[in-house]
């Protein structure tokens, strides 16, 4: 098992390598080397049953694509949609659309027949991805699109990675009325987000399910504005409240205690307007776990709500702290059920073991 591992492991470095440079990423891909190739060696010591990337995700990203996309035009295509759209089912190649600065005013679905699609806009310029859809807008047959249809975009697929791209849902901006409008759902499964923002205020981030990673990535939003049952490290995150009273950042839905579900916030920043629980439990077992993060003033001393509906949740939520600062973090009024993670405790949810990183995540 080992050597041939090993030999794969090799054969799969010389290859990347060689498409890679063409590419012209040579520093960020050495990083990336001697990266996996540690946690590799680290994972391959102590558990011999896990072997590097997987095989799909490998040749995959050995046969890379470009699309480029302009709403500007002199690109392959005006629209996000007509790049999709032009991608053959069940593509087995890394499909990189690259997207030039701007607005783009449309609703994007990624079906799950199209994986491994990344978004890539420009570090300096972010192209935005903008939409205005609610939970009570009605269809041409008279149905709601409910707080799942609203997403501006909507992912499906797996492997699915987006770097520099801004994602929005306007539509409680413009209105009085608030009300569930989502900036994006992720449904598919191994998913990344490099440099991200998400802008919303109810719903904004819906991290339905599956196994996520988010890095430095900003989420705004007011009630519940990352809610659904991924598994999903957010890792060097700043989630800004806009709330003008009192809210949940999280609504995490892990819904029995067998599902291998939850959310942990690691060296993130907790800050913006109004006052905040930092969860809720729309599941049963809602499992939220915040390390290292700085909490302003608006995280409210007794930290969790334990209330869903008309049901108290308090019994079965797995909420955790460790090693936070700041003035929201003072742990000396939080609610008795609330865990203050011992080292051993917190050690699960604070690497990329806790998305099994080491077989799927990939450098930017
Ligand atoms: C790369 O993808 C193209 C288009 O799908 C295919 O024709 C080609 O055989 C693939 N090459 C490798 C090395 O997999
Ligand atoms: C995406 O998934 C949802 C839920 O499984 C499904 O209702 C919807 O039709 C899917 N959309 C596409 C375009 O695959
Ligand atoms: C949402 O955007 C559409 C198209 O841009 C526009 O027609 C509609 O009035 C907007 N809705 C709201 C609530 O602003
Ligand atoms: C969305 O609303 C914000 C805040 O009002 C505004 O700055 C932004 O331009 C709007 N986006 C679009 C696409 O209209
Ligand atoms: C993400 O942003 C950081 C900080 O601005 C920058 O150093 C890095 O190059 C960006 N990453 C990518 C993949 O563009
Ligand atoms: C995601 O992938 C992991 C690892 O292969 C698997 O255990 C898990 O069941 C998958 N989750 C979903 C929602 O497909
Ligand atoms: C963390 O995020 C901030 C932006 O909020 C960025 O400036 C910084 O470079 C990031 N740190 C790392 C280690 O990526
Ligand atoms: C703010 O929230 C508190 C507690 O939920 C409530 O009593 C109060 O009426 C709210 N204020 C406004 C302005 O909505
Ligand atoms: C837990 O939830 C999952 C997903 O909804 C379901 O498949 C499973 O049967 C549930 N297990 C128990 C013990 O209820
Ligand atoms: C958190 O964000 C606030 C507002 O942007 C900023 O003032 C503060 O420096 C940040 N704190 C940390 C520790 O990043
Ligand atoms: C937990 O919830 C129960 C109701 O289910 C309630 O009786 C109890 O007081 C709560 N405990 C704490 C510590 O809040
Ligand atoms: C936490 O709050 C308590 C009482 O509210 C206070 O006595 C204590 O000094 C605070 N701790 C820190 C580290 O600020």
């Amino acid at each position: 098992m080992v050597p041939k591992t090993h030999l794969q492991c090799i054969l799969f470095l010389l290859s990347l390598l060689y498409t890679t440079c063409r590419l012209e990423m040579e520093s960020d891909f050495d990083k990336w080397v001697s990266w996996n190739m540690k946690s590799h060696q680290r994972k391959t010591i102590l558990e011999n049953k896990r072997s590097g990337l997987d095989l799909k995700l490998q040749q995959a990203e050995s046969n890379k694509t470009i699309l480029t996309v302009s709403k500007d035009g002199g690109a392959d295509f005006n629209t996000i949609n007509e790049a999709i759209n032009s991608i053959s089912p069940h593509n087995t190649r890394r499909v990189v659309v690259s997207i030039a600065p701007g607005v783009y005013r449309e609703k994007v679905v990624i079906p799950e027949s199209l994986p491994f699609v990344t978004f890539l806009g420009n570090a300096n310029d972010q192209p935005t991805i903008s939409a205005n859809d609610t939970s009570s807008v009605t269809r041409s047959d008279g149905t709601t699109l409910k707080t799942f249809n609203s997403a501006t975009v909507a992912v499906n697929a797996s492997y699915f990675i987006a770097i520099n791209i801004i994602f929005e849902n306007n539509a409680s901006y413009l209105e009085s009325k608030v009300e569930q409008a989502v900036a994006l759902r992720i449904s598919g499964n191994k998913s990344a987000f490099y440099n991200c923002s998400f802008y919303g205020v109810q719903d904004t981030l819906y991290d339905h399910k599956g196994i996520h990673y988010f890095k430095n990535c900003f989420i705004q939003g007011s009630t519940d504005f990352i809610f659904g049952y991924g598994r999903t490290l957010y890792e060097n995150c700043t989630l800004n409240s806009v709330t003008k009273n009192v809210t949940s950042i999280t609504a995490q839905k892990r819904s029995n205690s067998s599902l291998d579900s939850g959310f942990s916030f690691k060296n993130c920043n907790v800050t913006g307007s109004g006052h905040v629980y930092l969860g809720r439990p729309w599941g049963e077992y809602s499992r939220v776990v915040y390390s290292y993060t700085f909490m302003d003033t608006i995280v409210l001393p007794k930290g969790w709500d334990e209330s869903w509906g008309d049901q108290k949740r308090n019994m079965t939520v797995y909420y955790g702290e460790y090693k936070c600062s700041g003035p929201g973090s003072n742990l000396s009024k939080r609610v008795p059920w609330a865990r203050m993670l011992t080292d051993e405790e917190a050690q699960l949810f604070i690497g990329i073991d806790f998305i099994q990183g080491d077989t799927w995540l990939i450098s930017p």
